[in-house]
């Protein structure tokens, strides 16, 4: 099984991107395959029907989407602003659900979410479940929220707290193996 993870920031410090790389290497504990992708290697403009019909779908999205097709599950990371989706993903979300075949259609996914504040952005999780159901992913009903991500990592990305890094495994390897039944 292949798992693909990304974040819904753009941030260089991103705690998302942190989270999402965090939780890969945990999966891969498992024996699957993965890879990380920061977004800012997939920049999109927001998304306005104009520019689709004037370019056509950006090359930043086609190349995402290649990235999707070729794995079974997905791990996303995304910033809770003001207490829904981070705009950044949304925008990826709109972008990614031109092309046809949709690539996310019919794949797995674990929604994280890691915030600066007390509640580690689960709010935001809710509402980041409902485009990608809409687009036709299973999306795990377990979800984890961060909170006070700006001391969670230690230097090398690692999650400090062994109560934190325990339960974040315990949710992965049940994505994982939920993933892993098709
Ligand atoms: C516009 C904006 C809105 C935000 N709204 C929320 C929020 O509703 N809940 C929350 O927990 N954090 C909120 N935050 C704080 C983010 O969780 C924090 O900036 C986080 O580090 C962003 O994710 P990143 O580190 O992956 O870039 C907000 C931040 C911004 C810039």
């Amino acid at each position: 099984m292949k798992l693909f993870s990304f974040a819904g920031s753009l941030r260089l410090g991103s705690y998302n991107k942190m989270f999402a790389r965090e939780a890969l290497r945990l999966a891969l504990e498992s024996g699957v395959e993965g890879e990380f992708a920061d977004m800012r290697d997939y920049r999109m403009p927001p998304y306005d029907a104009d520019l689709e019909t004037s370019s056509g779908i950006p090359e930043s999205t086609r190349k995402l989407g290649q990235k999707i097709r070729t794995a079974d599950a997905l791990i996303i990371a995304t910033p809770e602003n003001n207490g829904s989706i981070s705009g950044t993903l949304k925008n990826i979300v709109d972008w990614l659900s031109r092309e046809q075949p949709v690539s996310l259609r019919g794949k797995h996914l674990l929604l994280l979410a890691a915030s600066t504040g007390a509640l580690g952005g689960v709010r935001g999780l809710w509402h980041a479940r409902v485009p990608f159901e809409v687009l036709g992913m299973h999306v795990f009903p377990d979800m984890k929220g961060l909170p006070n991500a700006a001391n969670a990592f230690n230097e090398l990305g690692r999650l400090r707290d062994e109560q934190t890094l325990s339960q974040v495994k315990a949710t992965v390897t049940a994505f994982v193996a939920h993933a892993a039944k098709g």
